[in-house]
């Protein structure tokens, strides 16, 4: 867990112990205090390099154990590729692989933070810091034995060094409260469901309020009163108790309108009366990767004291088949007074955020909202694992987001929404049906969360089913639960967007 990792900032000097991780480009080139304080260990390097073919490119690196003149027990050489067009994100990636490098059982490391062009800048160093961060998550809270040929892990303190180490204080400051987002929804991804109930999940937002966030957290009863009956529908064959929670973080001017996030947080979806089929079940305990992200989204926001009014809410509810289960063919009155015809209970998500939009509407007019769900297995047929499914009435919060996604590597790619998908979910006996029909499975999920934004609310709806949970492995993400979406709308809140 990230607890694991201490992280610390320091001024250039050989460290006397445990792994120096240095950076070198295409050309085998050091940074000048690199080069200056490896002394004799430069030349090995060379010769080690030459030995290895190693050739400094990016994602390569270079390990060389008791390094002549240096007291460290290893030398790492971290390749960066060509230095000079290294863009943020690139830095973020660099200190994930260069955390990667760090063996297991070493207690201490240090890193310079220098390309051949000289030391990093503090925001520079703290990107590099970020990606170690992001890195050192591990969800391991319920492994009690090891392998007899796995080394053990310890505790490290990792020392970056840079030129002003106060400055890159500060300016990690703001990314570790980023970062603690990003692990605070990836470990709620990771929690398995006999654990992580829709009530559980709400006590656990009760630690945003150390923070300063308003959190306010519904019942059942307290949602009947409101007529949250497509939500409250999907949560009635469980023995769990469906919740919402509402949090609030207002730190921007009084007054102004919010902007707001919402999230699916379906505990565990079993497909209820439509039940799934067994293999890969497992994994519909991440049916709440959207909810992990609003309340990951919202201790970043507060952590790090955003200049912004934000409301974050989310639909928690367990899909089980029941006795007392909804079945096909039922039909709903949602909060907004439409009715729906329930055709597959396994297209609950969208349910429970036709009420939870609404609601979010009604209460707070808000500038603008995102929700995020693992709504559809057809984005992941679509759009794989790279790309998060980006729905939006709004052009212009598209493009937002669309930027935020590229400067953060949490990439989004735009689909259509059109009058011609949207009669596909026309029911026959109700307003509007819960599923559209084998094809284009994520727009028909689109259109239907649609009809439920109040007219002139600028909407975008992000499905997160390939990016939330399952993400093949990478530099800055090493676990399961991603954690997806936490960094993506820090930005676009950091950029300032408020539509
Ligand atoms: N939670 C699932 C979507 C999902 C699938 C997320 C795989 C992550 C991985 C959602 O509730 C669901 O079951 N969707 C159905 C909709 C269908 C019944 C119209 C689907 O995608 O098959
Ligand atoms: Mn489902
Ligand atoms: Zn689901």
């Amino acid at each position: 867990m990230a607890d694991a990792l201490t992280l610390a900032f320091s001024g250039f000097a050989a460290p006397a112990r445990g792994v120096l991780l240095v950076f070198c480009d295409d050309k085998l080139k050091l940074g000048p205090q690199t080069g200056r304080r490896l002394g004799r260990a430069a030349d090995r390097f060379r010769r080690a390099a030459a030995a290895n073919n190693f050739t400094g490119k990016s994602g390569s690196a270079l390990d060389i154990v008791a390094p002549a003149g240096l007291r460290v027990a290893r030398l790492v050489v971290v390749g960066t590729g060509k230095a000079k067009e290294l863009t943020s994100l690139d830095l973020v990636k660099l200190g994930g692989g260069a955390m990667g490098r760090i063996p297991g059982s070493a207690k201490a490391a240090t890193l310079f933070a220098e390309l051949p062009g000289g030391a990093l800048t503090p925001e520079q160093a703290a990107e590099v810091a970020l990606g170690m961060r992001l890195n050192a998550y591990r969800f391991d809270r319920y492994k009690t034995k090891r392998k007899e040929d796995e080394e053990p892990k310890t505790a490290k303190t990792v020392t970056i060094a840079v030129a002003d180490p106060a400055a890159a204080r500060r300016a990690f400051a703001l990314r570790q409260a980023v970062a603690d987002g990003v692990d605070i929804a990836r470990d709620l991804v990771n929690e398995p469901a006999n654990v992580l109930y829709p009530e559980e999940f709400a006590r656990r937002t009760a630690a945003l309020k150390k923070l300063g966030v308003g959190v306010e957290v519904l019942d059942v009863k307290a949602m009947a009163k409101l007529k949250m009956n497509a939500l409250l529908g999907v949560g009635q064959g469980s023995r769990r108790d469906s919740r919402m929670v509402v949090m609030r973080w207002n730190g921007g001017k009084r007054g102004t309108e919010p902007v707001a996030f919402v999230g699916k947080g379906v505990c565990f979806d079993t497909g209820g009366i439509s039940i799934k089929p067994a293999a890969g079940m497992e994994d519909m305990k991440g049916d709440m990767a959207g909810a992990a992200c609003v309340v990951g989204l919202m201790h970043a926001l507060a952590a790090r004291k955003a200049k912004v009014n934000a409301v974050g809410a989310i639909g928690l509810v367990e899909n089980m088949p029941d006795g007392n289960a909804q079945r096909p063919g039922d039909i709903v009155t949602s909060m907004s007074g439409q009715t729906i015809e329930i055709i597959n209970t396994d297209a609950e998500g969208r349910l429970v955020l036709a009420d939870v939009l609404w609601y979010v509407a009604r209460e707070f007019k808000p500038k603008f909202m995102v929700d995020l769900a693992t709504l559809t297995g057809a984005i992941i047929v679509a759009l794989g694992h790279e790309h998060a499914g980006l729905f939006a009435n709004d052009d212009k919060l598209a493009d937002a987001l669309a930027k935020a996604g590229q400067a953060t590597g949490e990439k989004v790619w735009r689909m259509p929404l059109a009058p011609e998908y949207d009669k596909l979910i026309d029911s026959k006996f109700a307003d509007v049906k819960n599923t559209g029909g084998r094809h284009a499975g994520s727009i028909t999920a689109a259109q239907f969360l649609q009809r439920f934004v109040r007219k002139g609310v600028p909407w975008a709806h992000l499905d997160i089913a390939g990016t939330g949970m399952g993400p093949p492995a990478t530099d800055i993400n090493k676990s399961w639960g991603s954690g997806y979406g936490v960094r993506l709308l820090d930005r676009l809140v950091a950029d300032g967007y408020e539509g």
